[in-house]
């Protein structure tokens, strides 16, 4: 099973961006780390980020028929972008939607996803351990679809 994780706008900034809520590992320590949880998983993981939305949603389209399942952390997209809800929807992939803070005990603005309906799976504030349990869900999940 491959799965893709794409982290979206100024997660390319992990381990120095606010710490105190996003933790202190960088985005190439998080990529590695899905890539290890993975393989314990017998998944096969690549990786993605970028800070631009019309390349997040190439992305998840290019990953039509090369992979199995996204895990998806869509940073602030999550609150405003029906286009990325659209193409979560359109991909018809398991997507399980990440982030690392508990959005809904923040900002009023940020407690909402547009995304997350789209998705398999929500998983908020538990840190770099949200990606972990999302892999764990879809290795789960490809278990269960192979029984
Ligand atoms: C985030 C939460 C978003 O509200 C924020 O804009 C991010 C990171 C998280 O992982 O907690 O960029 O997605």
């Amino acid at each position: 099973m491959r799965i893709l994780v794409v982290n979206g706008p100024n997660l390319n900034l992990l381990g120095e961006r606010r710490p105190e809520i996003y933790g202190t590992a960088t985005l190439a320590e998080l990529e590695q780390s899905c890539r290890q949880w993975g393989a314990a998983l017998g998944l096969e993981v690549e990786t993605f980020q970028s800070n631009h939305e019309g390349a997040i949603i190439d992305r998840l389209h290019d990953a039509r028929g090369r992979c199995d399942a996204v895990v998806l952390n869509p940073g602030a997209l999550a609150h405003y972008s029906y286009a990325l809800h659209d193409a979560v929807e359109a991909i018809a992939l398991p997507v399980v939607e990440v982030h690392l803070s508990d959005i809904t005990a923040r900002e009023e603005w940020r407690a909402r996803s547009v995304v997350s309906p789209a998705c398999a799976a929500t998983i908020t504030g538990r840190g770099a351990d949200g990606y972990r349990e999302a892999l764990a869900l879809l290795a789960r999940r490809d278990q269960a679809s192979a029984r």
